[in-house]
């Protein structure tokens, strides 16, 4: 972990690693969890992993880091995690939070209550009463499944929407005055910025944990939707000199939160085309899985992130919305063991019931030439 003074910032880090690096080699974790201890929060301090998955590892901190402050036990785990890494990826690792760093350290944030979520100044109303009643129902009275898998609600109001829009300004604007080289979001969009990058990580965090999760537990548990635990926040920009449509693809998630912040558009619909797992997503679609979406301001779509689908152009106007892919690690793990997921993809579930009425066929004219068969 890097605290955001450039150069001479990573170099003391490196030095601070060493030195827990030599503890860490003589003090391991636990092998069986301390369900007594009760997680501390370290959404406050910069971290390179995030923050459930401190939450998570607290349980099998040896003693004495349990009695250690804050920012040595999230050096201490930093250290083990970054020491499971394949060197490979635990380069890249720091290399990432080095440039995570340089941001933070430079940029000047126009509107600073953004960088904490408080639900009040963010969700409309209704959506923070179903999230506070948390019950199954509660979801269901303000969320429309508009078609099988795809989840749609009210969920941000326009003051906060504004004040998003116009920090991812004050963002651009400093990178084109800067001429600081970023990250985009993804492989298939050349405008937009990821927002984890420029210190909403903490922010985004919370919104996975506190009130996607929860939905995500009731609508989306076949695909780890209960233990959401990692996140890809960014922004995406359509229009004139922006980027126009998005092709057909499948998001890198479990569950995908897609929400609309304005401003004036035509166009840029969602097309839905059916869940399919690696082995089918280029079989055909079916016509009952045809679905188009229009964004509404404010307004939120949650699918599963193997839910194919894409953008139609945004015609005229300016489109911005806000990605959050939440990931679940134990669903990955999980999922490298299976070959059947009929629970979600729709081509799998087709093989199934086919494969079940070719056993329950082969049975009956099994029954069929028994009875008929010519008595002894
Ligand atoms: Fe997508
Ligand atoms: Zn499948």
């Amino acid at each position: 972990m890097v605290d955001g003074n450039g150069t001479s910032a990573g170099n003391s880090h490196q030095i601070v690693s060493a030195a827990v690096r030599a503890t860490v080699s003589c003090r391991k974790l636990r092998i069986n969890p301390n369900n007594e201890v009760r997680p501390d929060n370290y959404e406050d301090l910069q971290l390179d992993f995030p923050n459930p998955v401190y939450k998570n590892l607290e349980k099998y901190l040896p003693p004495d880091m349990l009695v250690s402050n804050r920012e040595e036990r999230v050096r201490f785990m930093t250290d083990i995690m970054l020491s499971h890494l394949p060197s490979g990826e635990r380069s890249k690792a720091q290399k990432h939070s080095d440039y995570r760093s340089k941001i933070v350290s430079n940029y000047q944030p126009l509107h600073r209550e953004l960088y904490n979520l408080v639900p009040r100044l963010c969700f409309v109303p209704s959506f923070l009463k179903a999230i506070n009643e948390n019950t199954e129902d509660s979801f269901r009275s303000i969320i429309s499944e508009a078609s099988p898998g795809v989840f749609v609600f009210d969920m941000l109001l326009p003051s906060f929407c504004e004040m998003m829009l116009a920090e991812i300004d004050n963002f651009e604007k400093w990178v084109a005055e800067t001429k600081f080289r970023i990250m985009r979001p993804n492989t298939m969009n050349k405008y937009g910025a990821v927002l984890d990058d420029f210190g909403l990580d903490t922010m985004l965090d919370k919104l996975m944990e506190c009130f996607i999760r929860p939905i995500s537990k009731v609508f989306f548990n076949d695909v780890g939707g209960a233990t959401l635990d990692s996140h890809h926040g960014f922004v995406v920009e359509y229009g004139k000199d922006r980027d126009v449509d998005l092709g057909f693809h499948v998001d890198d998630s479990e569950v995908t939160l897609n929400v609309c912040l304005g401003n004036q558009f035509v166009g840029g619909e969602l097309f839905f085309r059916g869940t399919r797992c690696e082995k089918h997503v280029n079989t055909a679609t079916k016509s009952d899985e045809i679905f188009d979406y229009c964004h509404v301001p404010g307004q939120a779509v949650l699918h599963r992130g193997r839910h194919r689908h894409g953008a139609r152009a945004t015609t005229s106007g300016h489109r911005v919305n806000m990605l959050l892919w939440c990931r679940s690690s134990s669903f990955r793990e999980l999922q490298r063991l299976q070959k059947d997921f009929s629970s979600w993809c729709g081509e799998c579930s087709c093989e199934k019931r086919e494969e079940k009425a070719r056993t329950f066929d082969a049975i009956r004219k099994k029954y069929v030439k028994a009875v008929h068969a010519p008595q002894a």
